[in-house]
């Protein structure tokens, strides 16, 4: 049977945005700044320029509204950029909701997500700072292989510190690291030797973001030829993927549509941040059509927004990143080992968790089960097979398509599909032979891990 109406919404390559916004700009209020932990003040820039280089700097603290996107990134982002924009009416038609569901596609992507938006700038930024060589840290492996592939179009060294629980799930994403260059290790590793001893040195530890970015960042402070790249939460990293929600935004003119609700997976926020925050910028500046809400979902192994405090704390395990406030689950909590590897953060984006608290923005969390049933009715009904992460939004998109079609009311939803699953086949076997399981909300650890939140917060 056909379907009929427009499917795909192509941009050409004078459309990709050449600029990047800064939701800082338009927020009511900006964020409180992030805090040095022994002298409870904002960092002194000279400390953040011992792992990062100075443009990256700057963006972390600029309030300006847009900041230009050098040439030589435009360039590479070439490669891959715009990103198709879809209505999934095949979707719709399975779910028989009233809904309009809208997509952003960014598998297409060397490395098969949104992350080579800020892995590109980064390497970039490090090469013409002098730099010869980065550390960083991946959950699943998304993030580690678009460095990979940012350091080597920039002729970069790196090391990758990769959360052990997905270094055993995910080989292939390991051989891709290593196809475009990069050298690969588990962490907890051996590598690093932290003199604080609160890294989780335990070989059967299934790791966590936390604890690799701990390695990463050590190793990179005490090498003068390495600086350190971070694959989300940070300020500047949300400002690149701004490039996907402005797509989105003139993908909207030519569908003659406008989002009622954006819906995206919520990590440490880049992805979120990257489809949201141009829509809330119009919203913010009394420039939207409509009242859009936004919604980020997380996992409920590790409910950040939705189970978290607004608090103080640090980046990473063991203490060595200045204090942010944010939405945080404790800096000692370690997830349990979702497939969503890149969703497995304890703490939030300070921009996004600002905005939350603010009630500008929602949260859900959905246990895998569920999340790994919306992708496979998303897989048969669009063909994309997503990657776990990226189902986190779709199962969202889903419950509001339902909710439509419940209220019996049309509303138009677009959901960030950030990435392909390829590599993810392992978490869908076992779906698929009915051995993949929820785990039960880790309420113990997380009480634990909030007593142990630094003094600074309750000042
Ligand atoms: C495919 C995919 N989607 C979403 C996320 C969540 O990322 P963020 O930290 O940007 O929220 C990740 C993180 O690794 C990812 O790999």
């Amino acid at each position: 049977m056909s379907i009929g109406g427009a499917t795909r919404f192509e941009l050409s390559e004078a459309d990709i945005p050449t600029r990047w916004y800064n939701v800082v700009a338009d927020m009511p209020s900006p964020p409180p700044p992030p805090l040095h932990p022994a002298t409870g003040r904002p960092p002194d820039p000279q400390d953040l320029l011992a792992i990062f280089p100075p443009d990256l700097v700057e963006q972390e603290v600029s309030s300006e509204r847009h900041i230009a996107i050098p040439e030589p990134v435009l360039d590479i982002y070439r490669l891959w950029r715009p990103t198709p924009l879809y209505r999934a009416r095949r979707l719709e038609r399975a779910l028989e909701t009233p809904a309009h569901i809208y997509y952003k596609y960014e598998g297409v992507s060397p490395a098969g997500s949104h992350k080579p938006n800020t892995a590109v700038p980064q390497a970039y930024y490090n090469r013409r700072a002098g730099i010869g060589r980065l550390t960083t840290e991946t959950g699943a492996g998304q993030w580690g292989s678009a460095l990979a592939f940012a350091a080597r179009s920039f002729d970069l060294d790196i090391r990758v510190y990769m959360v052990r629980v997905s270094y055993g799930q995910k080989p292939y994403r390991r051989l891709m690291m290593e196809t475009w260059g990069a050298e690969v290790v588990a962490s907890p590793s051996t590598l690093t030797a932290s003199g604080r001893g609160t890294l989780d040195r335990d070989p059967d530890s299934p790791g966590s973001l936390g604890i690799a970015i701990s390695e990463a960042v050590e190793e990179a402070a005490s090498r003068k030829d390495t600086n350190y790249s971070l694959g989300s939460v940070l300020n500047h990293v949300l400002l690149h993927q701004t490039v996907i929600g402005q797509e989105a935004r003139k993908q909207f003119d030519l569908a003659g549509d406008y989002p009622d609700v954006v819906v995206a997976s919520c990590g440490g926020g880049s992805n979120f941040a990257g489809l949201a925050f141009p829509f809330l910028g119009e919203r913010l500046t009394g420039n939207a059509p409509k009242e859009t809400r936004f919604v980020a979902v997380e996992p409920a192994a590790c409910p950040t927004l939705t189970r978290g405090i607004y608090a103080y704390d640090f980046g990473d395990a063991s203490g060595f990143t200045p204090l942010m406030k944010m939405f945080t689950l404790g800096h000692g909590f370690v997830p349990p080992g979702i497939h969503a590897g890149g969703l497995r953060y304890h703490g939030d984006s300070p921009l996004v968790s600002k905005l939350v608290a603010d009630g500008l923005v929602e949260a859900q969390a959905y246990g895998q089960v569920g999340v790994f049933s919306a992708a496979v009715q998303f897989a048969r009904s669009e063909g994309i097979i997503p990657a776990p992460e990226s189902a986190h939004a779709i199962k969202g998109a889903v419950e509001e398509a339902l909710a439509a079609k419940r209220d019996g009311a049309a509303r138009t939803i677009l959901f960030g599909l950030s990435g392909h699953g390829h590599f993810d086949l392992a978490a869908y076997e076992q779906y698929l032979s009915g051995a993949l399981q929820d785990f039960e909300l880790p309420t113990a650890a997380i009480d634990q891990a909030l007593k142990e939140l630094p003094a600074v917060d309750r000042a």
